[in-house]
């Protein structure tokens, strides 16, 4: 893995440098040979809804570039959101964090997102981690890339998996149901 590759050879750079003035070059070999530390990634699948309310006196979803008079889905319309991540599909279940960033119409031709979102979690042990979610969202698609993480989920990488569940022709509104999975940095072991 790059990560204890990196990890390794900063090691093996520093201890080099250190020792050469003091140590004698067969005293330098065993002493890299005993630091072969390796970075242990763990893989974490996480499921919940996201709820985009664009209506209403409070949205968690704002337009915040495009033309006031098209429909949200033409080319160039940029939503800001703060939405609710939740445990179930309903918006009154227990909410587990929540969707902070923006999405864009990106396509002129089809329904095509970009996507610059954190997640951030506000649950159990994932209290304060989050997720950057930065790509493609192919509407009828649907599978985003995560390209970093904080806290638990230092050094994040994976893919996002998207499945609209609902939208209210009225309004807008829609709930997306979302499966997570997450390599990210656990610890070191010293092999
Ligand atoms: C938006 O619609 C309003 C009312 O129909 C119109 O007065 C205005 O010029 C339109 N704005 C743009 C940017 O098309
Ligand atoms: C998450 O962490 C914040 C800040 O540390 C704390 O106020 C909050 O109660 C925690 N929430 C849960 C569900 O543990």
């Amino acid at each position: 893995m790059v990560c204890s590759l990196i990890i390794l050879l900063t090691l093996y750079f520093t201890l080099c440098l250190a020792l050469l003035n003091t140590l004698s070059a067969a005293f330098v070999e065993e002493i890299t040979d005993a630091i072969a530390i390796n970075c242990v990634q763990k893989t974490s699948h996480l499921h919940f809804y996201f709820h985009d309310i664009v209506s209403g006196k409070s949205p968690s979803a704002v337009r915040v570039a495009g033309s006031p008079n098209s429909s949200i889905f033409d080319f160039g319309n940029m939503m800001m959101v703060d939405d609710a991540l939740t445990e179930g599909p309903k918006l009154t279940s227990k909410l587990v964090g929540r969707a902070q960033g923006f999405y864009a119409m990106a396509s002129q031709n089809e329904a095509s997102l970009l996507m610059v979102m954190n997640f951030v979690f506000m649950e159990g042990k994932y209290n304060g981690s989050s997720i950057t979610i930065l790509g493609r969202n192919p509407v009828f698609v649907r599978e985003m890339p995560i390209v970093g993480g904080s806290g638990l989920f230092r050094h994040a990488r994976g893919y996002a998996l998207a499945h609209t569940i609902s939208v209210d022709p009225k309004n807008g509104d829609a709930i997306v149901e979302y499966h997570v999975y997450i390599w990210h940095f656990q610890g070191f072991v010293v092999a």
